[in-house]
């Protein structure tokens, strides 16, 4: 059985942001675009490979707009600074965009930051972009967002036509008040809304630009909830459901 009310106090964005849950430095901010603990490993694709296949206009719905990869919670952002160099070598920096954005200002140094590269430090709770993006990637960023379904919803409103969002997400960290997880109905829901949930890999994605919206309000979180499937502690997030 679940306890019928919260037990413990639930914490809004400043707080949250402050958590040493949340700005820890232990977790790992570091994956590589390719190899071990990569992007590419996590995500069974290239992120480079959608880039460049825009970027040299192959089913683009804007031929002339630069192909762009947005990646939220990007850690040190070495993945986005490694895929500038190798598009640097395949002369398309002209015609790409690698966006990063993370909470915590521990970015790797880039000496000489190419004009494709910008790597903000801003919430994604808050920050917003000016374009859309082929590719957006949030790699075991949610664990650690209050409201992790806005922060979805928001994504998928930045893609292109044909723009693809991925994101880890442990639903089980998506619960109400009484303690109970969102579960199946949630998932139903995301379904409904255009996403796609691979409960095995615990990972979250769409196809193309969607103006989504989910019956669910955000109350707050709590950074106490423990270690999560990644063995980090992580963040579960509250709500409550719109009748
Ligand atoms: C486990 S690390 C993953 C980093 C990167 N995606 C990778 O795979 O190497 C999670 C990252 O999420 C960031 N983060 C947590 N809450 C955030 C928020 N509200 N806005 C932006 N970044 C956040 C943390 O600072 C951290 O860099």
């Amino acid at each position: 059985m679940f306890d019928q009310r919260a037990s413990f106090e639930l914490l809004g964005s400043d707080a949250l942001e402050q958590s040493a849950v949340v700005a820890n430095c232990a977790m790992n901010r570091e994956q590589q675009l390719s190899g071990v603990n990569s992007y590419t490993r996590e995500l069974g694709f290239n992120p480079l490979d959608v880039l460049a296949a825009d970027a040299v206009g192959a089913g683009r719905a804007e031929p002339l707009a630069a192909a762009g990869w947005l990646d939220l919670c990007c850690g040190t952002g070495r993945a986005l600074i490694q895929a500038a160099g190798e598009l640097r070598l395949a002369g398309l920096t002209e015609r790409t965009v690698l966006v990063g954005v993370d909470l915590v200002d521990a970015f790797d140094p880039v000496p000489a930051p190419p004009p494709n590269l910008k790597l903000v430090c801003a919430s994604v709770a808050t920050w917003t972009p000016k374009r859309t993006f082929d590719l957006i990637t949030c790699l075991h960023g949610l664990h650690y967002v209050g409201d992790k379904l806005a922060v979805l919803i928001r994504a998928a409103g930045w893609l292109t036509p044909t723009g693809r969002l991925v994101a880890d997400l442990d639903l089980s960290s998506i619960r109400f008040l009484d303690g109970r997880p969102a579960g199946q109905r949630l998932t139903a829901r995301l379904r409904a809304a255009g996403f796609t949930y691979d409960s095995r890999r615990r990972r979250i994605s769409c196809t193309g630009r969607r103006d989504a919206r989910l019956p669910y309000r955000y109350l707050g979180a709590d950074d106490r909830a423990g270690a999560n499937y990644t063995g980090q502690p992580a963040v579960h997030s509250y709500y409550v459901e719109d009748h």
